[in-house]
């Protein structure tokens, strides 16, 4: 019957006074797999005042201090990669060996943002007022980086554990407190995950990790007066979230439709490798998994028939057994994915492998002469189907690439490094990748989305200074 969780407040693991669960399905069996407490909205109003007192004596803890907590943070976290990743196999059907890959990634992550974090806050600024006209140099600032208090951070289903430390880790470093809310499939991964901070030995108050159902604590969190920033990766909700949220910082990472634009001189095999790698790991439900392919006509035969031949060789079945195509999240993503599947069907795409589903597992598929009346052509299914549109020109595939409502980002494989330069300053996405599929990582590098795909930039060094503010001293001289 699944077993349950209790959820994480003051430093201890509690069991919620609705005396209600919710259940996390297995979306390989589809049988319930684990519980986790349905949170009221009197237990959040406890832990946004928990984090609030926390985050005032965390501020004065010397950064030296919060850093060696984060590191030995993330070497529990690494030891514990095992028992985690199994949870992300059960809950979000993640591939095994993918499942460890996520664990360790975090654990890297966390410590990268301590070292960069001691790096980055421990210098601040010194101004002189004569650079300014008609000053004299009577005014001496000096500026430095403030935490911004309690930071809310809601990852998503896909990288419960990566995506949330990739908010933890600045937040705290910073001298911020953190209150989690993790997704639901994907809630006792990040529970196991908060459970080596507990280790870790942070102050009690300092990090909470509240579950329950979206619909009884979403919004009470988003709108809580409590919270001093977001951070938040997802779907549309995010937009939502957006509208509704005060006059607080916000960082969002939404969907995308990452294209893979191929020109007639690119390594065809490179490509080929790329879309497989990009459209398909994980069951393409990644915000960068190449969503769509726009390919030169004269070259898109030998592509598509290239990465047919690897489609075929994909394996298909459970995370268990670490197959590449694994079942997705839930019943209704897999009736999402169907749903764009037949009506590319009706309007007439040319389906490379025939459709085959059984249950929340979905063979790979791809979709070729896709046309854009079709709605795969714009909507992501974060499963494992690929359009291929046929272009005749580079205009052609950057007019549909921005004509996308998603600019997160996109990639173009050519030979020619001017034609790519060209054409990644023509992509209106966040981040264009020449010659490989895209990505987030490494986890340093900035990443960000125009466009509905979000608000903010990411990566280790720009999500520190989002969870910071400015703060200035003036010497004024006599
Ligand atoms: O939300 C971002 C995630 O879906 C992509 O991360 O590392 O798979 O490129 P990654």
């Amino acid at each position: 019957d699944g077993d349950v969780y209790k959820y994480y407040a003051d430093g201890e693991w509690k069991k919620s006074s609705s005396g209600k669960t919710v259940a996390i399905i297995n979306p390989t069996t589809r049988k319930t797999q684990y519980k986790v407490q349905a949170c009221t909205q009197e237990e959040v109003n406890k832990v946004m005042e928990l984090a609030k007192t926390a985050q005032k004596s965390w501020a004065k803890t010397p950064l030296w201090k919060r850093a060696e907590l984060l590191h030995k943070a993330a070497a529990i976290l690494k030891e514990h990669k095992a028992p985690i990743a199994e949870c992300l196999v059960k809950e979000i059907a993640k591939p095994a060996k993918d499942a460890i890959t996520e664990v360790v990634r975090s654990g890297d992550l966390i410590s990268y943002t301590a070292e960069e974090g001691v790096r980055i806050l421990g210098e601040g600024k010194f101004l002189v007022s004569d650079s300014f006209p008609g000053n004299q140099r009577t005014k001496y600032c000096l500026t430095s980086k403030i935490p911004l208090g309690v930071i809310l951070a809601i990852p998503p289903f896909n990288y419960p554990v990566n995506l949330a430390v990739s908010k933890i880790a600045p937040a705290l470093i910073a001298g911020n407190s953190l209150v989690l809310k993790p997704p639901t499939q994907g809630a006792v991964s990040a529970l196991h995950m908060v459970h080596c901070f507990h280790l870790a030995g942070f102050p009690k108050g300092l990090i909470s990790c509240v579950t329950g159902k979206g619909s009884e604590i979403g919004d009470f969190l988003t709108m809580h007066p409590g919270v001093n920033c977001i951070s938040f990766t997802g779907g549309d909700t995010g937009i939502a979230i957006s509208k509704k949220a005060g006059m607080i910082p916000l960082q969002m990472e939404l969907g995308g439709k990452d294209a893979c634009i191929v020109l007639e001189d690119a390594d065809l095999d490179l490509v080929a490798a790329n879309i497989i790698k990009g459209g398909f790991s994980y069951s393409g439900q990644r915000c960068t998994a190449v969503k769509v392919v726009l390919v030169m006509e004269s070259v898109a035969d030998v592509l598509v028939e290239k990465v047919k031949a690897k489609v075929a060789k994909l394996t298909v079945g459970a995370p268990e057994d670490d197959c590449d195509i694994t079942p997705v999240v839930s019943e209704s993503s897999a009736n999402f994915i169907e749903g764009l599947v037949k009506d590319a069907k009706e309007k007439g795409a040319t389906f490379c492998q025939e459709y085959k589903r059984d249950g929340n597992l979905i063979w790979p598929l791809l979709l070729d002469n896709v046309r854009p009346d079709m709605r795969i052509a714009w909507e992501e299914p974060f499963g494992p189907v690929l359009p291929v549109i046929r272009i005749n020109s580079i205009e052609e595939g950057i007019h549909h690439c921005n004509a996308s409502n998603f600019g997160l980002q996109g990639c173009v494989f050519t030979k020619d490094v001017n034609k790519a330069i060209l054409i990644s300053d023509a992509m209106e996405t966040g981040t264009v990748q020449i010659n490989s599929a895209p990505a987030r990582g490494p986890d340093h590098f900035p990443f960000q989305g125009l466009k509905d795909s979000g608000i903010g930039s990411q990566g280790v060094t720009n999500s520190i200074n989002m969870m910071t503010k400015i703060k200035s001293t003036v010497i004024n001289l006599p």
